[in-house]
C-alpha cells in the first residue's frame, strides 16, 4: 500500500476523518502525537520538539501522504506545520484535509507553498466546517 494518512487531533475529528478515508480505502494510518498531556500549548511552545518526533516518522515506502489536522489561530496547528515541514515529504503526493470552526484565513495557499518548498506535490487541500458536529 503506497498512501499513508496522517493525523494530529485534540478533539477527535480529524482522527475520525482519517480513520475513514484510511478504511474507506485500506489506506495505512498513524497519529502524529507528540505525546505530551497539554498538546494545545504546542501552539506557543515545543515547535522544536513537534519537528524532531516528525523527522522520527519513516515513509520511505510511500508515495503519497494524507495529512489530517485543525485549524487553530487561522492556521494549521503547529503540529501539522511542523510535521510537513520535516517529515520528508521530497517527491510524494500529498493532500490535507483541515477542520475548521469558522475561517481559515490564507492557509490553502501557505500549505501548497509550504509543500512545494519542501520538495512535495500538492494535491487537493480540503477544509472541513464542523461547526455543526461540535454543537450537535
Ligand atoms: C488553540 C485553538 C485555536 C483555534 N483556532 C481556530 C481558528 O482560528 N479558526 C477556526 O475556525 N477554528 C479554530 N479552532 C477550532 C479548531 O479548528 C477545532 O477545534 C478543530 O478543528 C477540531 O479538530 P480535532 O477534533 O481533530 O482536534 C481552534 C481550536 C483551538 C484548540
Amino acid at each position: 500500500m503506497d498512501t499513508l494518512v496522517i493525523y494530529y487531533s485534540i478533539f477527535g475529528n480529524n482522527e475520525g476523518i482519517a480513520t475513514n478515508i484510511a478504511q474507506a480505502k485500506n489506506y495505512d494510518l498513524i497519529e502524529f502525537n507528540p505525546g505530551t498531556m497539554l498538546r494545545v500549548f504546542q501552539f506557543f511552545l515545543r515547535k522544536k520538539r513537534l519537528a524532531k518526533k516528525a523527522k522520527q516518522i519513516n515513509i520511505e515506502k510511500y508515495n503519497n501522504l494524507i495529512v489530517c489536522g485543525p485549524i487553530w489561530a487561522g492556521k494549521p496547528a503547529p503540529a501539522i506545520i511542523k510535521l510537513i515541514e520535516n517529515i520528508g515529504i521530497k517527491d510524494k503526493n500529498v493532500s490535507c484535509n483541515f477542520t475548521y470552526t469558522q475561517n481559515y484565513g490564507e492557509t490553502e495557499a501557505q500549505i501548497a507553498e509550504s509543500i512545494k518548498k519542501n520538495g512535495g506535490i500538492s494535491k487537493e487541500i480540503i477544509f472541513w466546517n464542523i461547526r455543526d458536529t461540535e454543537e450537535a
